[in-house]
């Protein structure tokens, strides 16, 4: 199955928001309230996507969609946090489609996309409890921080930083 790996635009705003709700309500079953991840988490993240393609600094700001033939596959979003470092911000693979190698093509790319926009370092945050991701991140030279705590969607939750201190270092993981 061919995937391609594009520029999200705004038409895809609710296509982004589904599979993030989709993704979160499976990865993140036990680590969120079910309450939260059943009832509010979708219209919060619905919101969060149509506002994300509304700000200002487009050539500043990187969403890239990965799309299969039948639909959404995957999406990763990143953020300027100074000068040269970015925030990488959501990065999800279709529930049906994870383990065969997307996630590290995500991030390959979304790291070479930085780099030309001129960054040269990036970092992410992780649910201290999602072990998958921490060791998806870890294959792919992440180094973890200490955890500390930040609300998710209003509720305290326990994470962990994982920082690239070369993006080139991720660009090379992520293949070619
Ligand atoms: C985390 C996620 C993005 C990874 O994407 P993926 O497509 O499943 O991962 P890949 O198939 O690209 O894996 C890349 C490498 O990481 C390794 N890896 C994946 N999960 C791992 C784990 N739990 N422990 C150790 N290594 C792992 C794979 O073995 C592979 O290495 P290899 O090529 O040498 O075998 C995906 O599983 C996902 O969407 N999870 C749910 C949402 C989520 O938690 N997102 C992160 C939010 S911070």
């Amino acid at each position: 199955m061919t995937i391609e790996i594009r520029p999200a635009t705004a038409a895809d705003a609710a296509a982004i928001a589904d599979l993030h709700q989709r993704s979160w309500r499976s990865a993140y079953r036990g680590l969120l309230p079910d309450s939260y991840l059943d009832g509010p988490a979708g219209d919060q993240l619905a919101a969060h996507w149509s506002g994300a393609f509304a700000k200002d600094e487009p050539c500043r700001m990187m969403i890239l969609i990965a799309m299969a033939p039948d639909g959404i596959a995957g999406f990763v979003a990143a953020w300027p946090k100074g000068p040269d470092r970015a925030l990488i911000d959501n990065l999800h693979v279709a529930p049906g489609l994870r383990g065969g190698g997307l996630g590290r093509r995500l991030m390959g790319r979304a790291a070479a996309e930085l780099r030309r926009l001129g960054f040269r370092s990036a970092f992410l945050e992780v649910i201290e409890g999602n072990h998958d991701a921490r060791g998806f991140y870890r294959r792919l030279g992440g180094v973890e921080g200490a955890p500390f705590v930040e609300p998710i969607g209003g509720h305290p939750t326990r994470v962990i930083p994982v920082a690239w201190d070369d993006l080139a270092v991720l660009e090379a993981a992520g293949g070619p």
